[in-house]
């Protein structure tokens, strides 16, 4: 028997039910905050994803599902959103443009990681983009959109949030923390060597415990800042707090993704286990200009679907729409042709086959009907339809041209 691929899940009911209630939810949201729907291809040229999440990322490096297409080019299935966006968008010449843009996306990304609760090889993100707005407000907009959708789910949340600094005052504190990584070299895990090299201040989230216990001592990038991020830090916390929303300052918050500068920030639920982290994002204001665009700064951030399916609190199911029945075959051309009717504006269960009384009340109740309508013997006769409101718990027969 062929198994769907580790990793990659199929979606039924109930959790299906979820997804579209969270699309739902999150999509009414970002137009409330005049965003749009974008959608790329899935499958992008791999040199896309090495140029802006970055050779050295674990993404990159290790995850990717990469071939060579059968006209010999290098693709990918994207690992996340943001890249093909910013692809979209030079590619449209609306860098050249100028003035605001506002996206909102969804779908599945691919990453080849060692499966585990949270953590699949094919999920589903909802993503935003925005391009054109230098101001830290923006990334507090941002910010306040996210804690809107998880609100509107009934959505704990921790929020960590950090600065990465710019192209002004990152290389020095580069340079300082490798300076740091050097003298203590021989304390440092594999992994952080091999990070020094390639992208130093991966090595801040390093798992390892010992090397956590060893960072606590590196020089902090906040204290490092250059006078316009500093300002820019302090602008966004005050932001956040006028709007009430809780935050931590996580000095070591460095995301995976090697195009963010200035604002990183994560959401973490501590009810879903190790993969806590239901969403990031952060301001990436090179990526544009990496990718041959004409420099334009930019925010956003993607949710992680599959993590936030089991914490999502569904609206209380409420009656709705009709149950259709009949009481012998004769009518069943009847309810067919009435069934047709009603689907143009309502949700319609039609049984085919003839039942009593009885039993099309209960078939209205397990499909959750509002209306049960029946036809039997006399309504047939009479030309009508026999309908019970099975929330107001009345009945009445009315003419079946009239239903
Ligand atoms: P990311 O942090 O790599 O950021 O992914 C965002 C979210 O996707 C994570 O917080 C997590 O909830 C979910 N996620 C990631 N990997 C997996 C996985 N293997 N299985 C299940 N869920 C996963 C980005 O992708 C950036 N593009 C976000 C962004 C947009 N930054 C700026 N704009």
């Amino acid at each position: 028997m062929i198994q769907s691929l580790r990793g990659m899940n199929d979606m039924f009911s109930p959790d299906a039910e979820r997804y579209e209630y969270f699309i739902e939810t999150a999509t009414t949201i970002a137009k409330r905050y005049g965003f749009t729907f974008f959608e790329a291809p899935i499958l992008e040229e791999t040199a896309l994803f090495k140029r802006s999440v970055g050779e050295s990322s674990d993404i990159v490096g290790k995850e990717m599902y990469q071939f060579i297409d059968k006209g010999e080019n290098d693709v990918c299935l994207r690992p996340e959103g943001t890249a093909g966006v910013v692809r979209a968008f030079i590619q449209k010449k609306m860098d050249k443009q100028g003035g605001i843009h506002r996206f909102f996306y969804h779908g599945p990304m691919f990453r080849y990681e060692r499966p585990q609760k949270g953590r699949l090889r094919q999920f589903h993100q909802f993503g935003i983009e925005s391009f054109g707005v230098a101001s830290v407000v923006e990334d507090a907009t941002l910010i306040m959109m996210l804690v809107d959708i998880l609100d509107a789910l009934g959505i704990g949340y921790k929020l960590e949030i950090n600065s990465l600094g710019d192209q002004n005052c990152m290389p020095d504190y580069r340079n300082k923390l490798v300076s740091f990584l050097d003298a203590h070299e021989s304390e440092i895990c594999e992994d952080c060597k091999r990070r020094k090299a390639t992208n130093p201040i991966r090595v801040l989230d390093c798992k390892n415990s010992s090397c956590q216990a060893l960072y606590a001592e590196a020089p902090k990038l906040m204290q490092n800042l250059c006078e316009g991020c500093d300002t820019d830090f302090q602008q966004l916390k005050s932001l956040l707090e006028d709007s009430k929303i809780n935050y931590e300052v996580n000095t070591h918050l460095v995301r995976g993704l090697d195009y963010y500068s200035k604002t990183a920030f994560e959401f973490v639920s501590d009810e879903i286990g190790a993969q806590s982290a239901i969403a990031g994002g952060g301001r990436y204001d090179r990526l544009v200009e990496f990718l041959d665009g004409k420099a334009t700064p930019a925010v956003g951030f993607a949710m992680g679907i599959e993590r936030l399916l089991e914490l999502i609190k569904m609206p209380e199911t409420k009656r709705e729409g009709y149950y259709i029945g009949t009481m012998d075959d004769e009518g069943l051309p009847l309810i067919m042709k009435a069934a047709q009717v009603k689907r143009k504006s309502d949700k319609v269960t039609v049984e085919y086959k003839s039942k009593n009384f009885k039993n099309h009340l209960k078939g209205a109740d397990k499909v959750n009907a509002r209306f049960c309508a029946i036809i039997g013997e006399n309504e047939r006769n009479d030309g009508t339809i026999w309908i019970k409101d099975l929330e107001l718990k009345e009945e009445k027969t009315i003419d079946l041209n009239t239903f």
